[in-house]
């Protein structure tokens, strides 16, 4: 019996720990009417399978008024433009506002896609007149999509935030050509022998670059436990379970398929 209970036991944590979707997306926004169009796209990108299979998320939400010509692109330029309004990390206007130096960089799901150059898999978030604007931290990109409100949350694990208009991302807009090798550091000192450790701030504020050049975690999904790549993301607080979450829904299919193989296996072995 002893022998038994323990594969058993690891079984059921095995299977709580990953076949609970912690929400459903497509459910919670249809109760908000002004964002039906990004819901639609949302599904019709297959965005929101890959939203409900993490438990830790932070979504711009684009209302029906700025929308524009989103809904006339095609679904893959669509997929990889609302794939940076998906955080991934949760952040409430709470959160927002106890952000240290009242900015951040923000790990998006384009990040993980493995098509992102440069910093095209990243938001910056910057406080400016009483709230916040939101924008690529592609170099040069504008900071103006501004939050207009905090459509719902459920702490930690969703927040979706109203947002004035959609962020654009240079080089993302099917006119292909993503930005291509990174331009030189602006500060990067021309002679080859100085680079002291004693840098200025702006270098700790591109540190993220590092990730962004990192393997594509998509080639992982095949490894069912690899750990999604954003655990070495920027931010110190989202809960560690996020780590372990899997990286698309298929992943997190494979997973459960998985789980109940092994509930099974030990319940005949009970027997
Ligand atoms: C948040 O997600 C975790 C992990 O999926 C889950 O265990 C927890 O119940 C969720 N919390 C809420 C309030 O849904
Ligand atoms: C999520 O909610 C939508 C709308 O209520 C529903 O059609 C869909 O089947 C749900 N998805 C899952 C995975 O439960
Ligand atoms: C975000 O952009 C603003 C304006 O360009 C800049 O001052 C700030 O340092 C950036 N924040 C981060 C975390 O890179």
């Amino acid at each position: 019996m002893n022998r038994s209970i323990v594969p058993l036991l690891c079984s059921f944590l095995l299977l709580s720990a990953f076949s609970a979707s912690a929400f459903n997306v497509t459910k919670i926004l249809s109760q908000y009417p002004d964002y039906s169009n990004f819901n639609d796209l949302l599904s019709k990108t297959g965005l929101a399978s890959d939203i409900n299979s993490r438990s830790t998320i932070t979504l711009l939400a684009i209302p029906n008024g700025a929308i524009g010509d989103l809904t006339s692109k095609s679904d893959d330029v669509v997929k990889r433009i609302l794939s940076t309004h998906v955080v991934l990390d949760y952040y409430d206007p709470m959160k927002l506002k106890s952000m240290k130096d009242k900015t951040a960089k923000l790990t998006t799901m384009f990040q993980q896609s493995g098509k992102a150059s440069n910093d095209q898999g990243f938001l910056n978030v910057t406080a400016k007149d009483n709230t916040f604007v939101f924008g690529s931290a592609v170099k040069g990109a504008q900071l103006n999509s501004r939050l207009e409100k905090s459509v719902m949350n459920q702490p930690y694990n969703i927040s979706i935030l109203g947002i004035s208009q959609p962020i654009v991302t240079p080089g993302l807009d099917g006119t292909l050509a993503p930005v291509s090798a990174p331009p030189p550091k602006a500060n990067a000192p021309s002679s080859p022998k100085s680079s002291p450790p004693a840098e200025s701030p702006d270098d700790e504020a591109e540190s993220p670059d590092d990730e962004a050049e990192s393997p594509a975690p998509s080639e992982e999904d095949t490894k069912a436990p690899a750990p999604s790549k954003d655990a070495d993301s920027p931010s110190a607080d989202s809960p560690p379970a996020d780590a372990q979450s899997p990286s698309s829904s298929s992943a997190g299919k494979l997973k459960i398929s998985f789980g109940l193989f092994v509930v099974m296996a030990s319940m005949v072995a009970a027997y």
